[in-house]
């Protein structure tokens, strides 16, 4: 509708209020960050949270917190095992953000969580509604925030145009999510809010019902709650395939860690090659000797910005040359994994698949 929306004082107040009545009824109390609440911990909570269902993160917050009950045993643990606790969650930036940032935290801050928003704003993989959320949620600092919920709730109810990844839609909603959050009750406030989003004001089929917010919601009077946020313009996504090659030797596969960005950044992967000829050469270059080639059906793994097709070849092996023994000149970038023992290395969600077929096969 329009561009600026003037947000008077008791209008904010009235918001505010039903916003916060909703929380004492129905906001989420009894999640695992919401207990012995952290700067740290809600932090650790709200990262996994960014691409992350709430019902998905819970056992991956458990084993995390256990593993680095502290900012000081994250920055000193080893990027391999943070990755590890990271397998299966995808967008591993996050995991080596963290990572960077406990660092920083233990060097800089005596292991201690800055609580400015500036300062927590500096730290890699924190924007403003992340530093807004865990400053908010743990310490109640007057912090504004906006997440995907949010922004949705907020489009709604003042009918903002745009769409996710739109500067023109965020710049819109910043200014009314600073409007709206109270001085009072600012982590229950926010913490309301996300809910409403994922709970009530959902993406489709939205509970008007059920939301404390619908006699002021603009797109509720105007039967328009379809029609924010807008739809995002289909864009095609690009597809890519690959060949992993695996070469076994008795129960041992050869794995490879991934540079440290682009996709896998950090992670073991498979080998790849560009053709099934280039199989061959890559063996004898690794002084193994084909016995056995087995190729398996062609999967998809998809990536937010791309589709990879997958074909993965076994490869039973045997070695050439006893000499060049990879267990023991095991360098840092290639390693002999044992499909027998349990892994504590963070592998990308396609090896992890594959591995589990190739355990099955071998029982
Ligand atoms: N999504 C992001 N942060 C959240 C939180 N604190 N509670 C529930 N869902 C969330
Ligand atoms: Fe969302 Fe409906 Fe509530 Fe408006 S009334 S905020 S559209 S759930």
């Amino acid at each position: 509708m329009t561009n600026t929306i003037n947000i008077s004082p008791s209008s904010a107040k009235k918001f505010g209020a039903q916003v916060v009545e909703w929380y004492h009824k129905q906001g989420r109390k009894h999640l695992p960050w919401q207990q012995n609440k952290t700067p740290y911990r809600v932090w650790i909570s709200e990262v996994m949270l960014q691409q992350t269902q709430v019902a998905t993160v819970i056992p991956y917050y458990h084993r995390f917190m256990e593993s680095f009950p502290t900012i000081t045993h994250l920055a000193n643990a080893d990027e391999d095992k943070v990755l590890h606790h990271w397998t299966g969650l995808g967008y591993y930036a996050r995991a080596r953000n963290l990572h960077k940032a406990a660092k920083i935290m233990a060097e800089q801050y005596q292991g201690e969580f800055p609580e400015t928003i500036e300062e927590v704003i500096a730290l890699p993989g924190i924007g403003r509604s992340t530093a807004g959320a865990i400053l908010s949620l743990a310490l109640n600092k007057h912090h504004p925030i906006l997440d995907g919920n949010v922004k949705r709730v907020l489009a709604r109810c003042y009918t903002v145009e745009g769409h996710n990844g739109q500067a023109k839609y965020e710049k819109a909603l910043w200014p009314i999510a600073e409007a709206l959050t109270p001085k009072k009750s600012v982590a229950q406030f926010n913490q309301a809010m996300m809910d409403l989003g994922s709970l009530i004001c959902t993406r489709s089929k939205p509970k008007c019902n059920e939301c404390p917010l619908q006699s002021g919601c603009l797109a509720y009077s105007l039967n328009e709650q379809a029609n924010y946020p807008q739809k995002k313009p289909k864009k095609v996504t690009p597809e890519k395939s690959t060949i992993m090659v695996i070469p076994r030797v008795n129960n041992k596969v050869l794995m490879e860690k991934r540079p440290p960005t682009g996709i896998w950044g950090g992670l073991w992967c498979f080998v790849e090659v560009e053709a099934l000829e280039n199989i061959t050469p890559l063996l004898s270059k690794l002084n193994l000797q084909a016995t056995n080639q087995q190729t398996l059906p062609e999967f998809r793994h998809t990536f937010s910005h791309f589709h990879l097709d997958i074909t993965a070849v076994i490869v039973d092996c045997e070695r050439i040359n006893a000499i060049t023994d990879y267990e023991i000149n095991e360098i840092d970038q290639q390693q002999w994994y044992d499909l027998t023992k349990q892994s504590s290395v963070g592998l990308a969600a396609s090896t992890k698949k594959l591995i589990t077929q190739l355990t099955l096969e071998s029982y």
